[in-house]
């Protein structure tokens, strides 16, 4: 397929189920492209970087980036009748958009927005719901996710959930195919964890790093490299990539007693991609995409990436 509106197109008329995903991710397509703009902009970093003074739903500082890009979302969002609602992790409650659409997208608008001003990948994930279920389902009923990397290159990872398709923005504002299938190696050597973190972890963190930290001479008895960008869009391509596992799991700080990242508009996506793709997501002991949200901001403890190495850590489980 070479480009992300003929395979919208091809979905859509075989099957009709799948039309409204396709028409929101085509909305959220041309925002994707426009957010990409205005951070390519020379003083983006700068003068969209800088704290709005406020604290969104999760207690996290808003940039203003943040909140132009969640406008933007919603403003493309608007523009397509067969979107219900829009939950955004930028705002407290649910935005109702047009009373018959069939289908809710849920977003980070701009994840990894701490990373604006030092020039690092950051992106927007989206996940799109069946209406008929409410704000509050399983990941397991996402119609579709994927998530765009705002980086060197502006790129999409989507699936509706068979397989992932990848595509890059040209300078002709389409986003073309990559040709890329997309599968995460069963098998890796590399972990990603904020290793900052190491003196709340609980013992199984603790266990399962210190084995990986061990070397040829460890109970591992191989040497495993260690990655953290600390920006989860970025962080998830690189294993989509090449393979991993990354972990924010629970710690004893205060605020991360269900770790860090949100189950609605961050765990959920990507981890119905990363299945798609062949690995595995969980929260330490169920698949990500089995939780029920209890909550529009519920955080969860999100470890996921080459099934084998997932598995490996389930075993430090007690
Ligand atoms: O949820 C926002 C986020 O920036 C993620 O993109 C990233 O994985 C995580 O937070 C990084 O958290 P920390 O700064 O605690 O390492």
């Amino acid at each position: 397929m070479p480009h992300l509106s003929a395979m919208l197109e091809s979905i859509a008329s075989k099957e009709p189920a799948k039309a409204a995903a396709c028409e929101a991710i085509a909305g959220l397509a041309a925002a994707a492209a426009s957010i990409a703009a205005v951070i390519r902009q020379p003083d983006a970093g700068a003068a969209l970087g800088a704290i709005r003074g406020s604290a969104n739903a999760d207690g996290d500082d808003q940039k203003a980036l943040d909140v132009l890009a969640d406008e933007m979302i919603e403003a493309a969002l608007a523009d397509v009748p067969a979107v219900a609602a829009y939950l955004s992790e930028e705002q407290d409650d649910a935005v109702q958009l047009h009373d018959h659409g069939t289908v809710i997208v849920a977003s980070d608008p701009l994840d990894g927005s701490s990373n604006i001003d030092t020039n690092v990948s950051v992106g927007t994930i989206f996940s799109i719901l069946p209406a008929s279920g409410g704000v509050l389902q399983p990941g397991r009923n996402q119609l579709a996710a994927g998530f765009f990397v705002y980086g060197p290159q502006t790129t999409l990872l989507v699936s509706f959930g068979k397989a992932v398709a990848a595509f890059q923005l040209g300078d002709d504002s389409v986003f073309h195919d990559m040709g890329w299938a997309v599968t995460i190696p069963s098998d890796t050597r590399e972990f990603a964890i904020n290793a900052s973190n190491m003196r709340h972890w609980q013992s199984d963190v603790a266990g399962y790093i210190a084995d990986c930290l061990g070397g040829e001479a460890g109970p591992r008895k191989v040497i495993f490299n260690m990655r953290w960008i600390g920006s989860l869009v970025a962080d998830a391509w690189r294993i989509f990539r090449r393979g991993g596992i990354f972990l924010y799991p629970a710690d004893a700080r205060l605020g991360y007693e269900a770790g860090r990242l949100r189950l609605v508009y961050e765990a959920n996506p990507v981890a119905f991609l990363v299945e798609a793709a062949g690995g595995k997501a969980i929260d330490g002991d169920s698949p990500i995409l089995d939780l029920v949200p209890q909550t529009l901001h519920a955080r969860v403890p999100f470890i996921f990436g080459s099934a084998n190495e997932v598995d490996a850590f389930t075993r430090y489980r007690s």
